[in-house]
């Protein structure tokens, strides 16, 4: 298991924020791309050892040698695209305390300003009391920062009609709709078929994912919008995998799928051995351990300095 650097983290939040990740093969591996091992994706950043969604835990995974990481996008009452998992702020951050009259404590009835203002780091321990729930932008330009890549979820899109074109509209001001970012940095996902097909009608270069398990007898029909078809690992056989392999997406390439979420190395064996793609995992060092690689994080440089967590 990967010990918590908090030292190194420090150095994040005082400003060291460009981090170059290595020529290993974590760092170089594409989530768009097939690979004989599949690839490593930090679940909502390194979040066995950070807060999720945070911008410690993708700063953690990039310490760790991770490129990719995923997260999980929602709106404010005001507009505000933000970074955080559940519908409601309760569980990851301390909006009961702050708000007690404000149950079930939605993200959608919050400000983005009054977001801003609480501790989404706490509850995982006092030494991340700083952390706060990023806003989408500052996420972005944070991943940019580290050198890494994004598999961006539009998290129940039901809920915020219109999140799709939100989504593309941030991504396209903080530059990641260039042809760089869009061939090699980013893949938008969503459970919400409806929401994927507006994201590939909205922009149809970007590399999407739908995230579930269709019957194999519908998936041609999810390859007209899709180019990841992304299942919960414990729905998975080599079957399914060889049925998703054999068809084409959007972009004229066969499907990938990353499974999630796979935490320990039994299961990551199992899942690369179905031929996956990629694994989504809170642990990312110990799937990148199953799979039999060399830490990528041994040498990242940090602003010019080596950091070794
Ligand atoms: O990326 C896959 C995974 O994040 C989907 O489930 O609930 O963790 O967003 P959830
Ligand atoms: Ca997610």
């Amino acid at each position: 298991m990967f010990a918590r650097p908090v030292a190194a983290l420090a150095t994040t939040a005082l400003g060291f924020s460009a981090l170059f990740l290595p020529g290993s093969a974590a760092g170089t591996e594409d989530a768009t791309a097939r690979h004989r091992d599949p690839v490593v994706i930090a679940h909502r950043g390194a979040s066995a050892y950070a807060p999720e969604n945070t911008l410690a835990a993708i700063d953690l995974a990039a310490r760790m040698g991770f490129a990719w990481v995923e997260n999980d996008v929602q709106r404010t009452r005001d507009g505000e695209l933000v970074v955080v998992h559940d519908d409601s702020l309760a569980r990851t951050t301390d909006v009961e305390e702050r708000f007690p009259g404000r149950a079930p404590w939605k993200v959608k009835d919050f400000t983005a300003a009054e977001i801003a203002t609480l501790d989404a780091g706490s509850w995982r321990g006092p030494e991340w009391a700083w952390a706060r729930v990023p806003t989408l932008k500052e996420y972005l330009n944070r991943v940019d920062a580290n050198g890494q890549k994004l598999l961006l979820e539009i998290k129940k899109p039901v809920l915020y009609p219109g999140i799709e074109q939100d989504t593309l509209r941030v991504l396209g001001e903080e530059g990641w709709l260039d042809r760089a970012h869009v061939g090699h940095r980013l893949v938008v996902q969503s459970f919400g078929a409806d929401s994927i097909k507006a994201v590939h009608a909205l922009r149809p270069d970007i590399t999407t994912g739908f995230l579930g398990t269709p019957a194999v007898a519908d998936l041609p029909a999810f390859a007209a919008f899709t180019d990841q078809i992304n299942p919960s690992h414990t729905s998975l056989s080599a079957e399914y995998v060889a049925a998703v392999h054999a068809l084409k997406g959007p972009h004229g390439r066969p499907l990938r799928m990353n499974t999630w979420t796979v935490d320990d190395a039994e299961g990551a064996v199992r899942v690369a051995g179905f031929g996956v793609d990629g694994i989504i995992t809170n642990n990312p060092d110990v799937v990148r351990d199953a799979m039999g690689r060399a830490p990528g994080a041994a040498g990242v440089s940090v602003a010019g300095r080596t950091v070794v967590p």
